[in-house]
């Protein structure tokens, strides 16, 4: 079986922070729509915490969820309980749904573990500075071209100007 590459979706403010108190902290319409077209169809891994603050599995994608907790058990999602064993299983579950590649959708904890990991990065750069507790790690720049932007005004659907982006790891 060939590895199906991993790609790590996230939205960040250029100052880094991606979340406050568990939740997102931006109203961005077309980003969310930019969501769905990089994991539908696909297996999703993400944090306990962000899995809490979405609240619900993501229809038409399998979600995997991390947790330490054995006892962790909600429905309508896999439970994985270390990165290596939820990406060993995104890989079958990807493979099993014709997927082209495997999601890593945060948060910051998960972020963190997957980078070194990760093949592509599909980055929304949301050009405001909020406050927040939630911040996208430190990352390898050098270690990642820079593909396709695509920049998006701010507008009646999205509070903040943003910048879609692409990177791919080097090989
Ligand atoms: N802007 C974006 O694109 C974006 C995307 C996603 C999330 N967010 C934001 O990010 C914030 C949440 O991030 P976070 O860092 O606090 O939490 P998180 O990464 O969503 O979840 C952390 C939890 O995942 C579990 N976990 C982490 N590493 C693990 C491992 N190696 N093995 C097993 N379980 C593991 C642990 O769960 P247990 O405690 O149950 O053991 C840990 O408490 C929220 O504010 C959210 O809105 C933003």
């Amino acid at each position: 079986m060939t590895a199906l590459p991993i790609v790590i979706v996230a939205a960040i403010a250029d100052n880094g922070v991606i979340g406050d108190d568990n939740r997102l902290i931006w109203r961005l319409k077309t980003d969310l729509r930019h969501f769905r077209s990089l994991t539908l169809g696909r297996p999703v891994l993400m944090g306990r915490k962000t899995f809490l603050s979405i609240g619900k599995p993501l229809p038409g994608r399998e979600t995997i969820v991390l947790t330490r907790d054995l006892a962790y058990r909600p429905e309508g999602v896999h439970v994985a309980h270390a990165l290596d064993e939820a990406l060993l299983r995104a890989q079958r579950l990807g493979a099993d749904m014709g997927a082209d590649s495997v999601a890593v959708a945060g948060g910051a904890e998960i972020y963190r573990q997957a980078l070194p990991l990760a093949d592509r990065l599909e980055l929304t750069l949301v050009h405001a500075a909020p406050e927040g507790d939630a911040v996208f790690p430190d990352w390898d720049r050098n270690a990642f071209d820079a593909g396709a932007r695509e920049s998006h005004p701010r507008s009646p659907d999205d509070e903040h100007p943003f910048t879609f982006a692409t990177f791919r790891r080097r090989v």
